[in-house]
């Protein structure tokens, strides 16, 4: 078990060099954090646009590098970095596909619609990258269903292959509602042979998906959370997937992300106005009297504010939140500070809601860290409505801000908040169940009347949950364990 695992990631994003959502928070931090218990780890991305080569110090590494899709040979190059941790990450560079604004999608919000052959691309540079470099990996890990191409590949082209021949794979993923699902004409382009398009692999009722053949052909798939893997296992919640999971049996796992304490941590957080810690909470008074000033809300430390910070996708809730919302601040004594983008409705609704409740309600649509921080420091309270939620990270960021979290019972949502006892004083939040605008409605109402009615409960709630530690430690050594795992089904075969 101690043997030093090379260890290839592959992914679409990453911290801190690009992000569109959790996913880069994950594959910036669990590499890291494999280092650090002694592995040897290096990281592969595409070379987007938005990448400031200067900041992160990118260098040529390597050109070119040949790629056959299909019938067709690309010509690509490589540049390289290094994280402040030490990991070595490699970027694809390929301006055909990844020189544009998005991630993967427009500024209107719609995705590229050579989605497909960007990923492919991407993913099978990423193994050739390893074999002309010479990195012999243990375990290619992939992400998502952008490089879940990782796991068909090394067992239809490379498994006889000197350098990839004995890498086992582990697909995880971390939000089974994208599964990259297109055209049958793109899937001469992957090269993957049309006798693999069969409907226990590549082929979905006549179109082709990603995720699928990734499922199939990974010697072990995770997601994020245990509660997620239990719900995805069945059909309401896999999208389709709940069979081919369920067929892999033991080797599909949940595994619970954990928080970069390191960038979230307001003892140490350099983005908020004022640190604080349990022993000390007077920073978080002035972070919250900053955050109502930022937002034109009226300045008051015994109205609580409730944050949100999200992606404005069907995921989420917040359509849900939006029908609620202005019943929730006209019938009680509460502030909301909303941050995020997406749905070009949900955009134009949430920025709105400043002008109509003036006082009240702050919103900024758009992408800011630095706001993000400074709302999960500022607000009482912070709601994630999710209809799923494979893990969810800003509410373990919230815990360790001493914001309470108002959830959904789903996914990772579940995993890591403890329900509220109002008989006790125990608990770190307020879970509901139902899915529905009342809910929301009642939970908010729930969590207000306990700031106003039970504070000294809340301030026990702000202390335990402050105490929470869901540390990547962990969580990468669980990662090792799957790694073995993989390892075992891989030679099994
Ligand atoms: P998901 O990956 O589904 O979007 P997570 O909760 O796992 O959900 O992760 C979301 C991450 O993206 C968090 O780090 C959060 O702070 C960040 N984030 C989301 N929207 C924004 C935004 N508009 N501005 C800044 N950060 C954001
Ligand atoms: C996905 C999920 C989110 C999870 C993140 C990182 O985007 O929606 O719940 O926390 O990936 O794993």
């Amino acid at each position: 078990m101690d043997k030093h695992l090379k260890i290839a990631v592959i992914a679409s994003e990453c911290v801190p060099f690009v992000k569109s959502g959790g996913l880069a928070d994950v594959v910036g931090a669990l590499p890291q954090a494999l280092r650090e218990l002694g592995h040897e780890v290096i990281v592969i991305l595409p070379k987007y646009r938005a990448i400031d080569e200067q900041k992160h110090g990118l260098q040529p590494f390597l050109s070119p590098l040949g790629v056959w899709m299909g019938n067709t040979l690309e010509w690509c190059r490589v540049n390289s970095a290094t994280t402040k941790a030490g990991v070595p990450v490699y970027f694809i560079e390929f301006d055909k596909y990844f020189d544009r604004d998005g991630l993967y999608h427009d500024a209107d919000f719609r995705d590229y619609s050579d989605n497909p052959l960007r990923y492919a691309f991407f993913t099978r540079a990423a193994l050739q990258l390893c074999r002309d470099m010479g990195f012999k990996p243990d375990i290619v890990h992939a992400h998502d269903w952008q490089t879940a191409l990782a796991p068909g590949y090394l067992k239809i082209w490379h498994w006889a292959d000197s350098v990839l021949g004995n890498a086992a794979s582990v697909l995880t993923i971390h939000n089974i509602g994208y599964q990259g699902v297109y055209s049958a004409d793109y899937y001469d382009y992957t090269g993957l042979q049309w006798g693999n398009f069969t409907s226990d692999k590549f082929e979905d009722h006549g179109r082709m998906n990603y995720l699928k053949g990734g499922i199939h052909y990974a010697d072990l798939v995770n997601t994020v959370s245990p509660t997620y893997a239990e719900e995805t296992r069945e059909p309401t919640y896999a999208w389709g997937m709940a069979p081919y999971l369920n067929d892999k049996g033991e080797n599909y796992v949940g595994i619970l992300n954990g928080v970069d304490y390191s960038q979230w941590d307001p003892a140490i957080d350099t983005l908020i106005p004022a640190q604080y810690s349990p022993e000390d909470m007077s920073g978080k008074a002035i972070c919250k009297r900053e955050l109502q000033k930022h937002f034109d809300l009226e300045v008051d430390p015994d109205i609580p504010i409730v944050g949100v910070i999200s992606r404005f996708a069907k995921q989420k809730g917040l359509d849900l939140l939006a029908e609620v919302i202005e019943n929730i601040v006209n019938d009680m004594a509460v502030q909301f500070v909303i941050l995020g983008s997406g749905d070009k409705g949900l955009e134009s609704y949430y920025g709105k809601l400043s002008t109509w409740h003036p006082g009240k309600i702050g919103s900024y649509i758009g992408y800011s860290n630095e706001l993000a921080h400074r709302i999960e420091a500022g607000a009482d309270f912070f709601i994630m409505p999710s209809t799923y939620e494979p893990c969810g990270l800003n509410q373990i960021y919230s815990l360790k801000y001493g914001t309470l979290p108002i959830v959904r019972a789903t996914g990772g949502l579940d995993d890591t908040v403890a329900q509220y006892d109002e008989r006790t004083g125990e608990g770190t939040g307020f879970k509901f169940w139902h899915l529905s605008s009342l809910a929301i409605y009642d939970t908010v109402g729930w969590a207000v009347s306990t700031f106003y009615d039970r504070p000294k409960h809340i301030q026990q709630m702000v202390q335990r949950a402050m105490g929470q530690r869901f540390s990547w430690e962990d969580s990468a050594q669980e990662y090792v364990k799957a790694y073995y795992k993989a390892i075992e089904n891989k030679k099994a075969v």
